[in-house]
């Protein structure tokens, strides 16, 4: 139960071990989303992601793992609640349209707090997030990842039994070495990269509609071919979607069917069987 083939194939007993999910959660799929540095609009593809799933009459979950810069809560319009616990586990809080979110975001007394944890408590955070925590059945468990492909970024991976990984870049990632980097972390961890999606590639002309690409023309396509992973999608600037993250309203203004080769991708990842009692009620 604590390991499986994913733990051996990450280094089998010198590796770390995965924390153990609890007998009230059952993951079918845990998907990371993961960026080779900040800013580049992960927390904003995990959410697009998990709103989508649950248009689709999903179950799904989010696990902020970006512990030191939680965005969550806010984007699901979730600023100024606390999660709330039931014996000795944490309940996730839960968004207008169900998506079931834990971050730190949730524990901490003010939002604006800042958040100095490092190394061992970022590590027990991931814990409780996870086997701390009652998720209930969930047809996807999106991880948003801590930026970066860091030792953050590995003990998330080597703590959780991650199942696929979505990569998002900018641009500028796609002519610098970021994207290497994290088709490295994947191989070392031995996690199938779903694919790659360009974010903030061009903008719409908002008198002709015409795509403007503003950084030129995009390497997506090379760049993911060079390393024999999907092209998931590009993602226009869209700074109309960037205020409704900001007022907590990502669940109205996504607009729909954003990233449907995103979306397949997550559909096509092999579910675990659910075991949680009360699943196909
Ligand atoms: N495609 C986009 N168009 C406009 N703004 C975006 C887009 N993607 C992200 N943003 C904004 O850019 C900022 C950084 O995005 P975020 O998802 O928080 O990045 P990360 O999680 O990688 O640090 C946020 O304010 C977000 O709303
Ligand atoms: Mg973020
Ligand atoms: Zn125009």
């Amino acid at each position: 139960m604590a390991t499986c083939e994913h733990a051996v194939a990450a280094g089998g007993k010198t590796a770390p071990q995965q924390f153990e999910e609890n007998n009230l959660s059952e993951a079918k799929r845990v998907i990371a989303v993961l960026s080779g540095k900040g800013g580049v609009g992960k927390s904003f593809v995990t959410g697009s992601l998990a709103v989508e799933l649950a248009r689709r009459g999903n179950k799904v979950g989010i696990l902020d793992a970006d512990i030191t810069g939680p965005s969550i809560p806010k984007m699901l319009g979730m600023s100024g609640r606390h999660a709330s616990g039931i014996g000795n586990l944490l309940l996730p809080e839960v968004s207008t349209t169900g998506i079931k979110v834990m971050s730190s975001n949730l524990l901490l007394a003010n939002e604006t707090d800042p958040v100095l944890w490092r190394g061992p408590v970022i590590a027990g955070a991931i814990r409780q997030f996870w086997s701390d925590t009652s998720w209930g059945p969930l047809d996807y468990l999106l991880v948003d990842m801590p930026p970066g492909t860091g030792d953050v970024a590995l003990t998330v991976f080597q703590s959780l039994p991650v199942d696929g990984i979505v990569v998002v870049t900018s641009p500028q990632d796609l002519v610098s070495m970021i994207v290497a980097k994290a088709v490295n972390m994947a191989d070392k961890m031995n996690v199938p990269i779903l694919g790659i999606i360009e974010n903030m590639s061009y903008i719409t002309c908002p008198d002709c509609g015409k795509k403007i690409e503003v950084f030129g023309p995009s390497k997506l396509n090379e760049v993911a071919e060079g390393y024999g992973v999907k092209v998931l999608g590009r993602l226009p600037i869209d700074p109309s979607l960037a205020l409704a993250c900001d007022a907590g309203a990502i669940e109205e203004a996504l607009p729909a069917d954003l990233l449907p080769d995103a979306i397949a991708a997550c559909e096509a990842v092999e579910p675990h069987e659910g075991e949680v009692a009360g699943e196909n009620a």
